[in-house]
């Protein structure tokens, strides 16, 4: 909690404000919906769950939403490993007949996305509803309860999703889907530098004698010199790039990779990480790596 207040503050950042009603126990998605209802009133709302990610944004979808006023909007995408998600089963004219949560035999592979719509409905539905085999308060029962009741529920089927399970392939997706959407702005300093493509060159970054090939982001007072920066990779502000070659990979702040001999590529660095190869004798490995670390050398 702290490091989300720290992380989003109070929205001013990001053109928004921010207030925090916090959840006092993990008792479902419905029961945080209950939590928020003395702040929501009969206003309708946005769930956005905040593991959850959208390419394209949800602007069209809010449009949608209001256009066409259903009790419930949801999100449906086709996934490989549906029981891990709530599952949706569409009747023959599309509408939505039943939605199951982590259902052992999934009746579809349409997992719900956690980006919903509501009216103030939703409030009746979850306390309506009974807490399911984890005890909590499912959003997806509340759903289903809408749906019994004959209320409607609007599915819409998307593409470019992405959830964090915790996995450096699935933080790479995500990376991959944010800067495939990126723009060319180049507000940096470039000097002897060739850069291709879709980049994004925050002020205050430096190249110096590198490439950069796009899509790909170097941020607010990072250095890049003598460096090569391949598609993909997102630097992170102050970071120093020095004599290494980087793709497909993100590189949280203040960190550094210096004088590498071959590529790094698919890798994440935390903030302040520093990597690079030592010049003096003898040739040998030295790390200082955190908890749940992984290197991989070849
Ligand atoms: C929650 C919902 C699930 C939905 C998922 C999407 O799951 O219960 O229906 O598919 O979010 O991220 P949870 O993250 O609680 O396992």
């Amino acid at each position: 909690g702290a490091e989300i207040r720290q992380a989003a503050g109070d929205g001013s950042q990001f053109g928004v404000r921010i207030e925090y009603i916090v959840q006092d126990e993990p008792a479902g998605l419905a029961h945080a919906v209950l939590t928020a209802e003395p702040f929501l009133g009969s206003a309708p709302f946005v769930m956005y769950l905040g593991d959850n990610l959208l390419q394209g944004g949800m602007e069209e979808l809010v449009r949608e939403f209001r256009e066409h006023e259903p009790e419930a909007l949801i999100l449906l995408t086709p996934v490989p490993d549906p029981q891990n998600y709530g599952v949706a089963e569409l009747g023959g004219d599309g509408s939505v007949v039943r939605l199951v949560e982590k259902p052992l035999e999934p009746a579809t592979n349409l997992a719900l996305v956690g980006v919903y719509m509501f009216t103030p409905l939703i409030h009746d539905a979850a306390r309506a509803i009974e807490p399911s085999a984890r005890g909590e308060l499912e959003i997806t029962d509340a759903i289903q309860w809408l749906v019994d009741t004959g209320k409607r529920v609007e599915p819409h089927v998307v593409r470019g999703w992405w959830k964090d399970t915790g996995r450096l392939e699935d933080m790479l997706e995500a990376n991959r889907l944010i800067l495939d959407t990126l723009e060319r702005r180049v507000d940096g300093e470039l000097d002897g530098a060739q850069v291709d493509g879709r980049v994004v060159v925050e002020a205050g970054a430096v190249l110096e004698r590198a490439t950069v090939r796009g899509p790909a982001i170097i941020g607010a007072g990072a250095l890049v010199r003598d460096a090569y920066i391949g598609p993909y990779t997102a630097v992170g502000s102050r970071c120093v790039i020095e004599r290494a070659e980087v793709e497909h990979s993100i590189l949280l702040e203040g960190s550094s990779v210096r004088n590498l001999d071959g590529r790094m590529e698919s890798s994440l660095l935390g903030r302040d990480v520093a990597i690079s190869r030592g010049q003096t004798q003898p040739r040998a490995y030295r790390f200082m790596v955190g908890d749940k670390s992984e290197i991989g050398i070849l």
